[in-house]
């Protein structure tokens, strides 16, 4: 249970603090939103867990989406940096490792895990997770979870690749870990014992160029930045398509507890 260490993460949250990849993020954020807004379940209130903090540490993150539908909302991260950093105003934070849920059973009822499962070493770790987040959803609950989607060949290439290579690249912005496609993961979902309800696939804007243009157009007038983000919001109608899991750079799942 080998696992990259909270000061990484600090870390990296800390060197994001700057104005340079805002404007991916938003974009990122955006997608994320889109999804949880079509996706939690209408007129819910209860109390929901998220399974990390960085992108509410580094952006926006999904926190207005999340509050609007939960009563109460709990944070948590392996990085107490991250956690504090976040700007999630009226949720609780915890600091745990998503493998081991410091929370009693059945106490939550929805749990959202935004590509928090794809850091590990081994998709055991993944199933791990995962049957602990079973474990705290009541049945009947919610899981809505994205991981980075093998499937597409820009992920396969980049989960055959040395990491110091893709770093020096800058090709990954942070360490990447084990991830499945579509088939393992409805797999591995059913297996701890969710019923998968839909699959999709999200974020379908080239990346390498989204970053690239963010940098750029980081001090550029709002108008400008809209136009981004206008633009690369119209990647996501990719999702539409049959080939979704091939463009998408995550695979999403919306599940209930049985
Ligand atoms: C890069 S990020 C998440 C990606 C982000 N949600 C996004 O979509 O860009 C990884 C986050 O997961 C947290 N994390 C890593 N391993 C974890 C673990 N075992 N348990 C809980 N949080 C973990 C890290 O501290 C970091 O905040």
């Amino acid at each position: 249970m080998r696992a990259t260490p909270a000061s990484y993460w600090d870390a990296v949250a800390d060197d994001w603090q700057s104005a340079r990849d805002r404007l991916w993020r938003q974009h990122s954020d955006a997608v994320n939103r889109a999804l949880l807004a079509r996706w939690m379940p209408s007129g819910t209130r209860g109390r929901w867990l998220k399974t990390d903090l960085f992108d509410e540490a580094v952006c926006d993150g999904v926190a207005e989406t999340l509050s609007e539908h939960a009563a109460q909302v709990v944070g948590m991260d392996i990085a107490v940096r991250v956690l504090h950093r976040a700007r999630v105003a009226g949720w609780h934070r915890v600091a745990a490792d998503a493998r081991i849920l410091p929370f009693r059973s059945e106490s939550f009822d929805g749990v959202v895990s935004l590509s928090t499962l794809d850091h590990f070493t081994s998709r055991e770790d993944i199933a791990r997770a995962l049957a602990e987040v079973h474990r705290v959803v009541r049945p009947g609950g919610w899981l809505i979870l994205t991981l980075d989607n093998l499937l597409n060949p820009k992920i396969a290439l980049r989960s055959i690749l040395p990491w110091d290579w893709l770093r020096a690249m800058g090709l990954v912005p942070y360490q990447v870990g084990a991830t499945c496609g579509p088939r393992t993961l409805a797999q591995v979902v059913r297996a701890v014992g969710f019923e998968l309800v839909e699959m999709t696939a999200i974020q379908h804007g080239p990346r390498v160029l989204g970053v690239w243009l963010a940098r750029r157009l980081a001090s550029a007038s709002t108008t400008w930045q809209r136009r981004y983000r206008q633009w690369f919001g119209k990647w996501e109608r990719l999702e539409r398509w049959p080939s979704r899991y091939f463009t998408g750079h995550f695979v999403a799942v919306r599940a209930r507890k049985r």
